[in-house]
C-alpha cells in the first residue's frame, strides 16, 4: 500500500481545513465512490485512488483570477479550448499546487487522474477513469442523470461478474457521464472541450471492443 490509513487520515483533516464544506462533503463521496468502484475494478491502487480522490478539487474553489495566476506561477500549458472552459482549469492547475503544498502525495497516479478529471482523455486507464465516474456519480451528486448513473453502475458492480465486465461497467459510465455533461453544455449553448468529445469517442470503441472479447469468451 503506497499511503496508509493514518496518511490518508491526515489528508482528509487538512483538505477539510482547505475547502468549503459542500466541497468536502463531494470530496469524501468521490472518495467512498472511487474505493467501492476501485475494489472490483481489477484490483486497482486503492489507496492512491483515494488519495487523487481527496485531492481531486483542491484547487476548484480559486476564482478564476487566482487560476490565471497560477498558470503563470507554474508556467502551466493551457490551450485555447482549455481557457474557453474555465469550470476545467482547476484540474490543470492541481497538479503542480500538490507538488508544492502536499508533495507527499505527489505520486503519478495521483496526479494524472486528477489532470483528467475534468475534460477527460481518450487514454484514461482504469484509475483515472475511476476518479472521472466518481465524480460525476458520488451520492451527493443528486441530479437525475447522476442518481441513474450511480444505480446502474453499481447494480453492474454488484453483479459478480469477471473483472472485463466490470471494467465493461466502467467503460460505459465514463460514455454515460460524457453524454450527459454534453447534453447538458448544449442545451446552454455553452462550448464543449474537444478533448471530452475524443475522450467519448475513444471510449465507446473500447466499449465495443470488450464487448467483442466477452461475446467470444461466452462462446468458447
Ligand atoms: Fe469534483
Amino acid at each position: 500500500m503506497r499511503f496508509t490509513d493514518n496518511e490518508l487520515n491526515s489528508l482528509r483533516l487538512a483538505v477539510k481545513d482547505k475547502l468549503s464544506p459542500r466541497r468536502y462533503n463531494h470530496t469524501l463521496g468521490v472518495e467512498r465512490a472511487a474505493a467501492m468502484i476501485a475494489e472490483k475494478c481489477a484490483k486497482e491502487p486503492i489507496s492512491e485512488i483515494r488519495a487523487a480522490a481527496l485531492l481531486h478539487d483542491i484547487t476548484k474553489e480559486f476564482s478564476h483570477e487566482e487560476q490565471l495566476v497560477l498558470i503563470e506561477k507554474y508556467q502551466i500549458k493551457v490551450t485555447e479550448s482549455d481557457l474557453m472552459s474555465p469550470e476545467t482549469l482547476h484540474a490543470l492547475t492541481a497538479s503542480p499546487y500538490i507538488i508544492e503544498n502536499y508533495p507527499h502525495f505527489a505520486d503519478e497516479l495521483v496526479l494524472s487522474a486528477i489532470s483528467c478529471h475534468t475534460v477527460g482523455r481518450p487514454d484514461m486507464d482504469v484509475a483515472e477513469a475511476i476518479i472521472f465516474v466518481a465524480d460525476f456519480i458520488e451520492e451527493g451528486r443528486t441530479y437525475d442523470v447522476s442518481v441513474r448513473l450511480r444505480e446502474k453502475l453499481y447494480s453492474e458492480l454488484d453483479k459478480s461478474g469477471s473483472i472485463l465486465n466490470m471494467v465493461l461497467a466502467l467503460c460505459c459510465a465514463v460514455i454515460e457521464s460524457i453524454t450527459c455533461t454534453v447534453s447538458h453544455l448544449e442545451e446552454q449553448s455553452m462550448f464543449v472541450h474537444p478533448v471530452t468529445l475524443l475522450t467519448r469517442d475513444a471510449f465507446i470503441k473500447r466499449r465495443d471492443e470488450i464487448l467483442r472479447l466477452v461475446d467470444s469468451g461466452k462462446r468458447t
